[in-house]
């Protein structure tokens, strides 16, 4: 394992271990960012990592979430991206759309299993819920075919200084077990969750529709789908294989591959 020199914080002995153990082969430890994933592209540009490249920043200032979306986060909360070549996992672009459905399906296997045990909830297609509340968001990007898992979790939070729309609709680790967490433990954890996971989809291990069904927070529900100025409005019957979300709408059944979702009064 690599600790990368332009990181500019001094990660514990036993983190280096952890991530060396779950299959990271470069780590960048950053105080403060504006965003990791942004690091992480940035990066990419000028250096060609193998093997799995971990960056993970303490505080990140400008997170980004899909579309024009911010990610808000404060200390406390566990923001990185994960940096792995498409050929190495032997992903090629046709099971790209899966793969945010399916580092879902990874973090929540590790947040309902001890000592979590947590009722975990995805929301198509990139949001991690719990009990109807955000816990996390995933934001995979790429350049060329070297992709980056962006994962924004909220661990040690409270969010007595959120903007009230995050406040209102978000939830921690901290809040939902009442105590404080090892986020470097949690980091090793879904590090290896989401590594473990990769070949799954590129030899179609993992049933994205069954594992999606009984976390799918839209099932059921009547969604609108925004893509830039159009919209498709229907009920949501479930994900299909691919990560497509399936709705029932007044046409009949549409499977969507992208955008973003608003509740219409449910
Ligand atoms: C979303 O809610 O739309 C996705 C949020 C993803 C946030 C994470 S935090 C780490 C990584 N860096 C970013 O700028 N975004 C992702």
């Amino acid at each position: 394992m690599i600790l990368d020199p332009q990181s500019d914080a001094i990660p514990p002995e036993f983190l280096l271990s952890l991530l060396s153990q779950v299959g990271v082969g470069a780590f960048t430890y950053l105080r403060e960012t504006g965003s990791t994933n942004s690091v992480a592209l940035a990066r990419l540009a000028d250096d060609a990592p193998t093997g799995v490249w971990l960056i993970l920043a303490d505080r990140q200032s400008a997170g980004r979430g899909r579309g024009d979306n911010r990610w808000w986060s404060e200390v406390g909360s566990l923001t990185c991206s994960l940096i792995v070549d498409a050929d190495q996992f032997q992903l090629p672009q046709s099971l790209w759309p899966r793969l945010s459905m399916a580092v879902g399906i990874a973090i929540c296997k590790v947040l309902e299993r001890d000592p979590w045990r947590l009722a975990m909830q995805l929301k198509w297609p990139n949001d991690v819920y719990v009990e109807g509340k955000k816990l996390g968001g995933i934001l995979i990007e790429h350049l060329e075919k070297k992709l980056v898992i962006g994962i924004g979790l909220n661990v040690n939070q409270r969010f007595e200084g959120a903007p009230r729309n995050v406040a209102e609709r978000a939830t921690s680790l901290l809040i939902e077990k009442g105590q404080a967490c090892d986020r470097y433990a949690l980091l090793a954890e879904l590090t290896g969750a989401v590594v473990e996971m990769l070949p799954l989809v590129a030899c179609n291990d993992i049933d994205i529709a069954d594992e999606a069904s009984d976390r799918n927070l839209l099932l059921w529900k009547r969604v609108t789908i925004r893509q830039g100025t159009s919209s498709v409005v229907g009920v949501c019957e479930g994900v299909d294989t691919d990560g497509a979300l399936l709705l029932r709408s007044e046409a009949g059944r549409v499977r969507v591959l992208s955008g973003t979702v608003e509740l219409s009064g449910n």
